[in-house]
């Protein structure tokens, strides 16, 4: 089959590989319809997260259709749409069953090499490294779905790829992201970054009764973005000063919560931007944390910061007084998939919900070199690619 394969920093080809097989009992195998790129997958393009191996395939936003199932799958049959969370995870263990799914203790096979970083290791996700599991990504026109009884989630007849595609990953991430921002109703949300999780979160924040949103990035169309489908209020950092313009808004107090949907690779303008990526250049931290900072300053006393950002390992200056002395709210994770699959088909299917609008490249699989170079340098109105396979 063809699949996009990692070969080092800035280098990924479409290859021909292997087919996946049905190994065990429990897995199934897709021929993959629809599959994005996502903001985690710039991490292994830029050469940021450690334990890639040369040939590893990427993306973790798969749907297609069932072709195989082992003998001990009960839920899916040949021939059923799929789409499939990017999570992998037992259903079993203690975790899975008190829906903490991302923290699964049975899927990532080389859970000691993240034991020995992290104290313990989180689930395994599909195309993110061999610290988190190795397991081969859905770039590719097929997948191996490991405990298919537990992801995947049935597509209804009739709907669109486009429609439900998102519910692999950056739909239930920014929604999550607003759970965790413990959003009241009439609260003021900030939520930095406006990509494909950034918009979610800001869809996400008036579906848990915010008051008001305000978007920020630097990138034009995904500021636009923000203010015609999000109805948010919008900032250009690069033009205003964030912690300016939020006291400006808000009458000195702060937004009420604030979202992190920008992550490790925060840019930053001054000194703790030029510091960061000093830092990060001869590898002295591994994450520019410049929007945790942002974010602890400008929220409100009291207050509760959402990071649904993903954070790969060390990082500076983390303004720990301010959180303390500001008697701020701290919550983080890779996102609980499964615990928001039927709800937010809901939201889709029932709702009218239409989460394809973010969509602005639909390309074949052989252009994926290409998009991941576009999508990271924001090129061409870039904000989700969608890959044919
Ligand atoms: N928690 C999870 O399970 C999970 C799942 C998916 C993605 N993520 C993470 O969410 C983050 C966003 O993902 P995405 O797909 O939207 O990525 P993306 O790269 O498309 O979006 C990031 C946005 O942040 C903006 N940005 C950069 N610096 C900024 C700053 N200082 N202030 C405000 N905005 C800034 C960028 O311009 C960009 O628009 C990434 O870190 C990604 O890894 C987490
Ligand atoms: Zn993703
Ligand atoms: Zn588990």
């Amino acid at each position: 089959m063809k699949a996009l394969c990692w070969y080092g920093t800035g280098d990924v080809r479409v290859e021909t590989v292997q087919d996946p097989t049905v190994v065990n009992s429990t897995v199934a195998v897709i021929r993959v319809t629809s599959t994005a790129i996502c903001g985690p997958d710039l991490h292994l393009y830029d050469g940021y997260m450690p334990s890639m191996m040369s040939g590893d395939i990427l993306g973790h936003e798969p749907m297609g259709e069932v072709v195989e199932v082992g003998r001990d799958v009960k839920k899916l049959k040949i021939g059923d749409r799929v789409v499939v969370p990017f999570t992998i995870s037992c259903g079993a263990c203690w975790f899975c069953q008190n829906k903490l799914f991302s923290l699964c203790d049975n899927s990532n096979p080389n859970a000691e090499m993240a034991r020995k970083i992290m104290g313990h290791s989180p689930a395994g996700l599909f195309g993110y490294s061999h610290m988190m599991g190795g397991y081969p990504g859905g770039q590719a026109e097929y997948l191996r779905v490991p405990y298919a009884d537990v992801g995947p989630i049935k597509v209804p007849d009739g709907m669109p790829d486009e429609k439900v595609l998102f519910l692999s990953d950056v739909f239930p991430t920014g929604y999550m992201g607003a759970e965790n921002a413990e959003i009241e109703p009439g609260d003021t949300v900030a939520v930095w970054g406006c990509g494909p999780v950034g918009q979610f979160a800001i869809q996400s924040a008036w579906m848990f009764g915010a008051g008001r949103v305000i978007a920020i990035d630097r990138v034009a169309e995904r500021l636009q973005m923000a203010a015609t489908h999000g109805k948010a209020e919008t900032i250009n950092y690069e033009e205003i000063d964030v912690y300016d313009c939020l006291m400006e808004l808000t009458a000195g107090r702060g937004p009420d919560r604030a979202i992190d949907a920008v992550g490790s690779e925060a840019h930053a303008t001054g000194i703790g931007g030029a510091y960061d990526k000093v830092k990060q250049t001869v590898r002295l931290e591994s994450d520019r944390p410049h929007v945790i900072r942002e974010s602890f300053k400008c929220v409100r006393k009291g207050g509760t910061v959402s990071i649904p950002g993903v954070y790969i390992g060390f990082a500076d200056k983390i303004p720990l007084g301010t959180m303390m002395n500001k008697g701020l709210t701290i919550k983080t994770g890779q996102t609980h998939m499964q615990r928001y699959l039927e709800p937010l088909m809901q939201k889709i299917v029932e709702g009218g919900f239409d989460p394809s609008f973010i969509i602005t490249h639909e390309v074949p699989l052989d252009k994926a070199p290409e998009m991941y170079k576009a999508f990271r340098d924001k090129e061409d109105g870039c904000i989700k690619v969608v890959l044919k396979p």
